[in-house]
């Protein structure tokens, strides 16, 4: 397999140009979910014609309505959406149909769900996954970008995360991202199909749910945080992680999908910003940001409990490789992200649920 093109040629890539000149029509899987939703609207907004398919086990109908209300009417006609489950075949062919590109980002996530449900988290994540990249092969989809995750590196000591040296799962979720990789990388060596997995790392930004017993850490603080009520720390709270602004997500995976290769590649990138925050840092920083929107906030102290079975100490990504082959510059650091979403968190209660 040849390597994506030279990076010289990359760092002139500019998605939405390229978007402009010619228009496709893509598929994003999981498009009522958090990451999703944001895809589903920066293609619409560059004129693209997209398929969403989302099963709502972890999405919501809410974030499809925030997309159409961004995007206007006209842009929304450009979007059709399949209410389905991955784990069916059926559903990932017709879903494919027709389709250049493929932004699979569907699965449960979560490592405490996975602990909890090993079986459900292996139909979607690992059987559901097979299932969408045998309906993207048969529909001959150009190119097929997937949602990897950080949860590979598992209990490999080494920073920062370089894509080639992981070490053991610690979770079943972990289990069946690695797979996904091995299948992908399967899909292009044995049938010739263009294949990309993307490591994001602890992704945060407006839309991702805040609720549930498996929340993401930033939204489940931001709420709590602004109700005036106390943050659980798992551990000493110098636990670590790179966590990575939605927009950083989206241009990765523009990228992604639009860089010039012709023939087989099978390539992983970390997404991530590249720094490290521990969990006292971005309590802090969640506690400033909502003092200066929320008058007379009293905010509490975090407490802490017991370290949480399956995650790993700490995170920080390389960014280098996909700096150097998809031109991927992000543009938001924590402290840029957390600014940008915090009017989203402290909306009225009502129109989070839904
Ligand atoms: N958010 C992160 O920090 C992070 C980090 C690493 C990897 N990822 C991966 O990124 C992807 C998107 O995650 P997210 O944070 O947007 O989560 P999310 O839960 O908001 O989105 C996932 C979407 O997939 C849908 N889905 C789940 N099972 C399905 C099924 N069987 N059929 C159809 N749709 C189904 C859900 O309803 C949901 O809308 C996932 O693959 C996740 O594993 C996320």
């Amino acid at each position: 397999m040849r390597e994506f093109a030279l990076p010289e040629l990359q760092a002139g890539l500019d998605p939405l140009a390229e978007l402009a000149a010619r228009p496709r029509r893509w598929l994003v899987t999981g498009s009522a979910g958090f990451i999703g939703s944001h895809l589903v609207e920066a293609l619409l907004r560059a004129g693209q014609k997209v398929v969403g398919l989302d099963n709502f086990a972890t999405g919501f109908q809410r974030n499809l309505d925030e997309v159409r209300a961004a995007v206007g009417e006209a842009a929304w006609a450009r979007h059709r959406f399949i209410e389905g489950d991955i784990v069916d075949p059926a559903t990932c062919a017709r879903a494919c149909e027709g389709v250049d590109l493929v932004l699979h980002q569907a699965a449960l996530g979560s490592v405490p769900r996975s602990l909890a449900d090993p079986l459900r988290t292996h139909a979607v994540n690992a059987t559901g996954f097979l299932n969408m990249l045998v309906g993207a092969r048969e529909a001959g989809c150009a190119r097929f970008v997937f949602a990897a995750s950080s949860s590979t590196y598992g209990d490999h000591p080494g920073l920062p995360k370089v894509e080639e040296r992981i070490g053991n799962p610690l979770s079943p979720y972990a289990v069946t991202k690695y797979l996904d990789e091995l299948y992908a990388g399967v899909f292009t060596r044995s049938y010739g199909m263009q294949t990309v997995g993307l490591r994001y790392f602890n992704v945060f930004g407006p839309r991702q749910d805040p609720d549930g017993a498996y929340a993401a850490v930033i939204p489940n603080w931001a709420s709590r945080i602004a109700r005036g009520e106390t943050c659980m720390i798992n551990g000493d709270g110098e636990t670590t992680r790179d966590f990575c602004y939605v927009a950083n997500v989206v241009q990765a995976n523009l990228r992604a999908a639009l860089v010039p290769a012709d023939g087989p590649r099978h390539e992983i990138f970390n997404i991530a910003y590249g720094e490290q925050t521990t969990l006292n840092q971005l309590h802090g920083l969640l506690v400033d940001n909502l003092r200066e929107r929320i008058a007379g906030l009293q905010a509490l102290a975090p407490q802490y409990r017991e370290f949480r079975a399956g995650d790993v100490r700490h995170s920080l990504a390389d960014v280098g490789k996909a700096r150097r082959l998809l031109g991927y510059a992000p543009t938001h650091s924590v402290r840029q992200g957390l600014r940008e979403a915090m009017g989203w968190y402290v909306r009225p209660p009502a129109t989070l649920s839904g």
